[in-house]
């Protein structure tokens, strides 16, 4: 798919489909195509077929310009970010879902900020024409352009620029989407470091390694080690290092727990629905997904993804409950439950992270079922030691209409956490359990600012919908773009 923007005459525009975001009050060019097709917009307004109601969409068959169609998409009462997402998003769907090859989006009618609305746009129609790809013949998408038309020239480069990162963000959620989407027998941790090696193949400004587990047993990640003893997969930790500013520029460094198949390990999960334990890999593909979406945009800043990857599984080898482990921080750790098993790969991945030198580290984890209780399907939960970091997040994800909330890491939380037997048990009871499982990370994260994304709701869909959602690729982004400003 190809987006350009332009401010030619629209009536001029060669397209299949124009589509125009209005509410029930046409205005600027709403006005003047309508006048073009005397008033045929108006009329079936009239006549009650489009309301303008946020989200509605009407198909109006009549050639406008060479045009074969106008889907009309309304936007009555979408004032907030997420509200003109959600409009964008089913223009996209319904724009899609004809068989358009070359389709014009009238610029108007939703956000002022033209960057941020075509970026939206671009983003939209990347994620909607989104197919899982399983090797199997997936029906073609017919759409090749889409001219994003805005009314005054002045205004093209801004709409250029939008479009380019949206487009960007876009593919880096598809990314992300495909890896989760993977069944835990191909998306292995070795599939995971082969697809990071082969992505960054050729590219400049990245390098990627991959460490196996005799490396990671020389470094002392035995808690990491802890969790894949009990798999036949072997564990990867997986770096992509990408320099887009001067070399002395400190890096911002995520982390993305990637366990490809949460089983829960000894202490084995319930049956039903274990299947989406294959997403548990989420963090790390949103990780993989930001680094599609850096190759894309070449953002000016310098970043590091660590992506701590294994299968946790209940073989001879596997850890039992009561087994202490020392982790690479030289701390030891009290396993008491095996499926508490995010955590115990995070803190090596987060001690490791420490020689990069970075200005700050944010994690991106499925890591607690608790997070889903307390914010559902929506919203990410957000911990953090550093109050700055965390306002920035929040904004990012007011921005990107990727949302988090920010839970507190008080220390009496962290008192919960004791153990008779090793410096910090892994589990915490059952009170709290997104806030304990961040206390226990932040034990590894003393020495920089550090942030804390739980997914663990937001990363997939269940049900009918099945599927990854590309989350959180798009606060990511737009926090990464907001520190290359
Ligand atoms: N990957 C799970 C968290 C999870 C559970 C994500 C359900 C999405 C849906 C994680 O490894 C886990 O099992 N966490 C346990 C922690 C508990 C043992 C303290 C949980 O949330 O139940
Ligand atoms: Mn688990
Ligand atoms: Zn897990």
């Amino acid at each position: 798919m190809y987006f350009t923007a332009s401010s030619a005459n629209l009536l001029n525009i060669k397209a299949d489909s124009l589509i125009v975001a209005t509410g029930s009050q046409l205005q600027n060019s709403a006005k003047d195509l309508d006048a073009s097709l005397d008033g045929a917009i108006t009329s079936l307004i009239k006549a009650g077929d489009f309301k303008g109601k946020a989200g509605e969409t009407l198909i109006i068959y009549i050639p406008v310009g060479t045009g074969k169609r106008i889907i009309l998409v309304g936007t009555e009462g979408a004032t907030t970010a997420q509200q003109q997402i959600r409009v964008t998003h089913a223009g996209a769907t319904a724009l899609l879902k004809t068989p358009s090859i070359k389709a014009v989006w009238v610029g108007e009618g939703l956000a002022d900020d033209t960057e941020w609305q075509a970026g939206i746009v671009a983003r939209c129609m990347q994620s909607v024409s989104y197919r899982y790809d399983s090797g199997r013949k997936i029906p073609a998408q017919t759409l090749k352009t889409l001219t994003y038309w805005v009314a005054a020239k002045g205004s093209v480069s801004a709409a250029n620029k939008g479009l380019n990162y949206g487009a960007a963000v876009g593919k880096g959620m598809n990314a992300a989407r495909q890896l989760g989407n993977m069944p835990a027998n191909l998306c292995t941790p070795t599939y995971l470091a082969e697809h990071a090696k082969a992505l960054t193949k050729g590219q400049a400004k990245f390098t990627t390694s991959v460490l196996n587990e005799a490396q990671m047993a020389k470094l002392k990640m035995g808690s990491l080690l802890s969790v894949s003893a009990g798999s036949d997969e072997p564990g990867k930790l997986i770096v992509i290092k990408y320099q887009g500013a001067k070399a002395t520029a400190k890096p911002v460094v995520l982390v993305g727990k990637a366990v490809t198949f949460d089983s829960g390990g000894i202490s084995l999960k319930p049956g039903g629905g274990m299947d989406e334990m294959k997403y548990d890999m989420c963090g790390g593909a949103s990780v993989m997904g930001v680094m599609h979406a850096l190759i894309e945009t070449q953002l000016p800043i310098n970043v590091v993804a660590i992506i701590p990857a294994v299968e946790n599984m209940p073989n001879g080898n596997a850890t039992k409950p009561g087994d202490v482990v020392t982790s690479m921080s030289g701390q030891t750790i009290e396993v008491l439950n095996t499926d508490a098993e995010g955590r115990l790969i995070l803190c090596d991945a987060l001690t490791y992270a420490d020689r990069f030198k970075p200005d700050t580290v944010i994690d991106i984890a499925t890591l607690t079922g608790a997070v889903i209780g307390a914010l559902g399907k929506e919203t990410a939960g957000l911990l953090s030691n550093n109050d700055e970091l965390a306002t920035d997040l929040l904004s990012s994800g007011l921005r990107s209409g990727d949302r988090a909330w920010r839970l507190p890491l008080y220390e009496e939380y962290d008192q919960l956490l004791k153990s008779n037997f090793a410096d910090i048990a892994n589990i915490g009871g059952p009170q709290a359990g997104t806030i304990t499982a961040a206390c226990f990370l932040g034990r590894f994260t003393k020495k920089y600012k550090w942030a804390h994304l739980d997914v663990a709701g937001t990363a997939w869909l269940s049900g009918a919908q099945k599927g990854s959602t590309g989350r959180p690729v798009p606060i990511l982004m737009d926090y990464l773009r907001s520190k290359a400003k």
